[in-house]
């Protein structure tokens, strides 16, 4: 199943050591204003080897139309994109192209398919998802153009470490997304160390949709929470994902979580901007829990295709904590999703027009 999205489709294929990776793109509304240029950016937050705290595979990742835009705007036909793969090694797979690396898909590829590209995790590779982040490009454009929608992330926890305090216009100023300019130079000490030490550590990201006007989301099979928590869940190395205050309702009493509703709007946002599956027209919050990277330069115990017990050393580059680069990743889900449901929304309840009384977002909680 390589296609999200029922009315917004997006198809990404490839091999993270294949000639190139790509997406089709099908039911993009047309009149969409896009350029390969425009990719550039949020490719750029994306990609490995800008900085010495993610893998050190340096990828262009240059995108190339092949179809569905003229004269620099979307037509309504199939938008094809490709990004050549430029700096795969190889190499650095031969030695465990043999067995099963802990906590890889290497064996469950193996089970499923009977036959697998194993250079660099193939098509289990994050690689893959720089398609989505291109793909998103369009959507979050159009989501801009048509409704003021705009859709930012940020790490919001890496290990144990999490913000002392919170400003969005410190999230671009650092390598890690993250929202507190003064904590800064402590993490790049927390990076390094963990770099030296050979392992590696989870994260934490939460990403936020302002602008989401009420209604969106299809009830029962199509709610919005439930597809953001699918499309989020489908990243590589998520373990977890909360809409709202997720997990933390467990500890809440009613009084404190419904939010309530004053003439100034919602007073509160425990519930992430979602109530029966539609957007409430609040901010739409979501988070996904990153788990630790696998691939270890530390020794450990597996199996190899014969089943035979070996240890498994992992080289080649490698992300130390695989969530410091998945806030685009995690924005470009919550924008696809976005997407898809405003259009499926246009195509079921696009006559319904404005219903009141209509209750302002009011307290936001970013
Ligand atoms: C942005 C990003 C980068 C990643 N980089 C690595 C990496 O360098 N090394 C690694 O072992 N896993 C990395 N992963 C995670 C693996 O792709 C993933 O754990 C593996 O394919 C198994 O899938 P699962 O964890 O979703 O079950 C990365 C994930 C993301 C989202």
């Amino acid at each position: 199943m390589n296609t999200f999205g029922e009315l917004f489709r997006v198809t990404t294929f490839g091999e993270s050591h294949g000639p190139a990776i790509g997406c089709v793109i099908d039911g993009c509304p047309p009149g969409v204003t896009i350029a390969p240029e425009d990719f550039a950016e949020d490719l750029g937050r994306r990609a490995t080897g800008r900085t010495r705290h993610t893998s050190q595979r340096h990828e262009a990742d240059v995108v190339e139309i092949l179809s569905g835009v003229y004269e620099g705007r979307t037509t309504g036909t199939p938008i094809a994109l490709v990004i050549r793969n430029t700096d795969a090694k190889s190499k650095d797979y031969e030695d465990i192209a043999q067995t099963f690396r802990p906590g890889h898909a290497d064996y469950t590829y193996w089970q499923k398919y009977g036959h697998r590209d194993p250079r660099g995790g193939g098509r289990s590779s994050a690689r893959e998802t720089t398609m989505r982040v291109a793909a998103a490009v369009i959507a979050k454009r159009w989501l801009n153009d048509k409704f003021g929608v705009r859709v930012r992330g940020h790490l919001a926890q890496i290990g144990e470490v999490v913000p002392r305090s919170f400003d969005w216009n410190a999230v671009e100023g650092n390598p890690f997304f993250w929202p507190d300019a003064a904590q800064v130079a402590e993490l790049e000490t927390y990076m390094d160390a963990l770099r030296k030490s050979g392992d590696s550590v989870g994260a934490r990201i939460t990403v936020v949709a302002d602008g989401v006007p009420p209604g969106w989301g299809e009830p029962i099979y199509g709610k919005l929470d439930g597809e953001l928590a699918g499309a989020l869940m489908s990243i590589n190395a998520v373990k977890g994902v909360e809409v709202g205050d997720g997990f933390a309702v467990v500890a809440q009493r009613g009084s404190e979580h419904r939010d309530e509703i004053a003439p100034e709007g919602f007073q509160s946002n425990h519930a992430g901007g979602i109530l029966g599956g539609i957007s409430t027209g609040q901010q739409v919050i979501v988070s996904a829990a990153f788990k630790p990277t696998s691939s270890l330069r530390l020794p450990a115990r597996s199996l190899d295709m014969d089943g035979q017990p070996v240890e498994v050393v992992v080289k080649g580059r490698h992300d130390p904590c695989v969530g410091v680069r998945a806030t685009p990743i995690c924005e470009a889900m919550v924008a696809l999703v976005l997407m898809d449901q405003a259009l499926r929304h246009r195509a079921q309840c696009g006559d319904v027009g404005d219903v009141s009384p209509r209750i302002k977002p009011g307290k936001a909680k970013r």
